[in-house]
């Protein structure tokens, strides 16, 4: 394809979310949050009672569950499941572990393989996620992987859930930001690595507008 796409991966925490969405709009291309699109599938095999033992239900439910996306009148991304709002539910530590997963099944990954690809759309596609330029956008003319301590990502995370008003430890965070990390690297299906034509950032210290602006470097020198 023509269509210019910049891969952003790297383990939760790292800053991708904020990243990817702020050079999205810079650039005004679209934006993929593949991460969305795997715990929207967690989230609606909770509501149908799926058990995430049972492979070939999680599959059917990622093919037929509806996935959209839509700004609210604030320009803040919405997630509607089947007609509904699910964006709250979908940032739960809950949602995140069952996504979690279900991504460590083939065909669960396949089923959403195509549903990614459909955001390239020009003028372009910043994509967010951990397989975004080794296996759903391998042909991306900018890849970048973004990393930041386990600590670091740790207190990031406390701090986003403490202004929501959410109740947690930050050892139990870096207890569980550990486990999903070492889940999502050791998988045997797309594991979280760089891309060989990947440029690292170690985001840990410097503060956002200093990583956006490392990542429009690369895209328009
Ligand atoms: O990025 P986010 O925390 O929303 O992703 C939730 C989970 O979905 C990750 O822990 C990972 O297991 C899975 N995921 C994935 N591939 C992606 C995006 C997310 O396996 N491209």
């Amino acid at each position: 394809s023509e269509i210019p796409v910049l891969t952003i991966d790297g383990p939760s925490g790292s800053g991708k979310g904020t990243i990817s969405r702020a050079v999205a709009a810079r650039l005004g291309w679209h934006y993929l949050d593949s991460g969305a699109l795997y715990r929207a599938v967690g989230v609606a095999a909770g509501w149908a009672d799926l058990d995430l033992a049972d492979p070939a239900a999680l599959v059917r439910c990622a093919f037929d569950t509806d996935i959209g996306f839509r700004a609210d009148p604030a320009g803040e991304p919405r997630v509607i499941i089947n007609g509904v709002d699910a964006t709250d539910e979908l940032r739960t530590e809950t949602a995140g572990a069952a996504a979690s997963a279900i991504a460590a099944i083939p065909e669960v990954r396949s089923a959403l393989r195509d549903r990614q690809r459909a955001f390239r759309r020009a003028p372009g596609l910043v994509a967010d996620g951990r397989d975004m330029g080794t296996v759903i956008f391998p042909d991306a003319g900018h890849k970048v992987f973004l990393t930041a301590s386990a600590d670091e990502r740790a207190e990031r995370r406390y701090k986003q859930l403490k202004d929501k008003g959410v109740s947690v430890t930050l050892d139990g965070l870096l207890r569980e930001i550990l486990a999903r990390d070492a889940r999502d690297a050791h998988r045997a299906v797309a594991p979280l690595r760089p891309a060989d034509d990947a440029v690292r950032i170690d985001t840990t210290g410097l503060g956002i507008e200093a990583v956006v602006e490392r990542v429009l470097a690369l895209v328009q020198p």
